[in-house]
C-alpha cells in the first residue's frame, strides 16, 4: 500500500511552524512575566494579549475571551446561552467540528445553502419571513471550511440587515481570513453590524501554531461575564504561556512577518492543487480559492465521494466527506485540504485520486 498523503486535516504544513520562533517568543515571555504565567490566572485568559486583542477589534479587554483554541469558545457560548432545541442556522456545507457541537447540545439545525459568493442570505431571510427565525446563525464569512468560498461584499451588509430585523445574534468565525493569496480584504462583519450583533472569533492555529491552543472570542459585554464564568468553571484558567508566546509574537513586531510567509505556502499548495485537477474526471465541479486552507470539489453526476472513500483509502488518499459538512446529503462532494501537504504531495495525490475517480466514473 502507498504510503498516505491526507487531503483531510485542515492544519498549517510542518514548513509553517517555526520552533525557533516560538522558543525565542516563549523565553521572552517568560523573562517579562514568569511569576504570572506560571501561576492560575483568570478565566479569560492572558491580560495584555486580551489588550492587544480588544484593541484589533475596537472593543474592551473584558469583552475578549481567550481559550484553548478557538472551538472550546463556541462550545462555552453553546453552554452558556443556548438550550437544547434553540434553532442555529449554518452554512451547508459548515466546519464539521461545529456541526457536531451543535448536534451534541442538542440545537435544532437550520442550514442555509452557500454558492461560491458564501452564503445565500437571501434564503437565510426567506426562511425568518416563513417563521423558521434562528437564535443563532454561525457564519465563517472568509476563505470557508469547508468550501472555501467567501461572503461577498453585498451580501454581508444584507445579512446584518437581515439579523439586525430579527434580532439574530452572529457568531463570526474568521480563522483563515488573514490568509490571503489575492485579491481585496472583504469588510469583517463584526465591523459592519450595530455594536451587540456580532460575537468575533479566531485563532492562531492557523497563521502560527494548531499545538499552542490559542483562540478568542470578543463578544458583547452582557455575554462576555458568562463566557468567562463558563471557562473558569471547566479549566480554571488556560494555558497562559502560549498565550504569553502569541503576545511577545505580536509585541516584538514577528507575526506580521509570519503571516506572509504562510499566506505563501499556503498560496504555492493552492496552486498546486488547481494544476492537479487535470486529473479529476470531466465535469467535476471546482472553484479555486482565494485564501486559506480548503477547495471543494463536486464529482460528477453518477459519482459518490461517499462511496469513494475507502477505494481513495486504498490507493492512499485522504479527504473529508461533504456529507460530514452537511444535515443530509453531500454525497457527490468532497473537502480536499491543501495546508498540510507539500506542493509534490498535492500533484501525486491528486494523480492517484484523479485516478480512482475516473475509474469509477467509466463504470458508472
Ligand atoms: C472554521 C474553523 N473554526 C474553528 C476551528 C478550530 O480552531 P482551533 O484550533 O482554534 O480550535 C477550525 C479548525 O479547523 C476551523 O476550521
Amino acid at each position: 500500500m502507498p504510503t498516505t498523503i491526507s487531503f483531510a486535516r485542515g492544519a498549517p504544513h510542518p514548513d509553517a511552524l517555526s520552533g525557533d520562533l516560538i522558543a525565542e517568543c516563549t523565553r521572552l515571555a517568560l523573562e517579562a512575566d514568569a511569576t504570572r504565567i506560571l501561576s492560575y490566572g483568570t478565566g479569560n485568559g492572558y491580560p495584555p494579549l486580551r489588550e492587544v486583542l480588544a484593541s484589533w477589534h475596537g472593543a474592551e479587554p473584558g469583552q475578549v475571551l481567550i481559550t484553548n483554541g478557538s472551538l472550546q469558545g463556541f462550545v462555552f457560548l453553546l453552554e452558556s446561552h443556548l438550550r437544547p432545541g434553540d434553532v442555529v442556522a449554518v452554512e451547508s456545507p459548515t466546519y464539521d467540528r461545529a456541526l457536531l457541537q451543535l448536534k451534541l447540545h442538542g440545537m435544532d439545525v437550520l442550514p442555509i445553502p452557500l454558492d461560491g459568493d458564501g452564503m445565500d442570505v437571501e434564503a437565510l431571510a426567506a426562511s425568518c419571513a416563513a417563521g423558521r427565525t434562528p437564535r443563532l446563525l454561525y457564519t465563517i464569512p472568509n476563505f470557508q471550511n469547508p468550501s472555501g468560498a467567501t461572503l461577498s461584499a453585498e451580501r454581508r451588509a444584507r445579512l446584518v440587515e437581515v439579523c439586525e430585523e430579527y434580532d439574530i445574534l452572529i457568531v463570526e468565525d474568521d480563522p483563515y481570513g488573514r490568509l490571503r493569496f489575492e485579491g481585496e480584504d472583504l469588510p469583517g462583519i463584526w465591523r459592519i453590524a450595530p455594536p451587540g450583533r456580532v460575537i468575533f472569533t479566531s485563532s492562531f492555529s492557523k497563521t502560527v501554531a494548531p499545538g499552542l491552543r490559542v483562540g478568542y472570542l470578543v463578544s458583547p459585554p452582557e455575554i462576555a461575564g458568562d463566557l468567562a464564568a463558563a471557562a473558569s468553571r471547566t479549566y480554571i484558567s488556560p494555558a497562559l504561556l502560549s498565550e504569553a508566546a502569541i503576545h511577545q509574537l505580536i509585541v516584538t513586531d514577528r507575526l506580521e512577518p509570519n503571516i506572509a510567509h504562510v499566506t505563501e505556502l499556503m498560496r504555492e499548495r493552492r496552486d498546486a492543487m488547481s494544476a492537479g485537477m487535470r486529473h479529476m474526471p470531466e465535469g467535476t465541479a471546482y472553484v479555486p480559492p482565494q485564501g486559506g486552507f480548503f477547495c471543494w470539489l463536486t464529482l460528477p453526476e453518477g459519482l459518490s465521494a461517499d462511496e469513494l472513500f475507502e477505494p481513495a483509502a486504498a490507493a492512499g488518499i485522504a479527504y473529508v466527506k461533504g456529507s460530514d459538512c452537511v444535515l443530509g446529503g453531500g454525497e457527490r462532494t468532497l473537502r480536499l485540504a491543501y495546508s498540510g501537504v507539500s506542493p509534490a504531495e498535492i500533484e501525486e495525490g491528486m494523480e492517484r485520486l484523479g485516478a480512482v475517480f475516473s475509474a469509477a466514473a467509466v463504470t458508472s
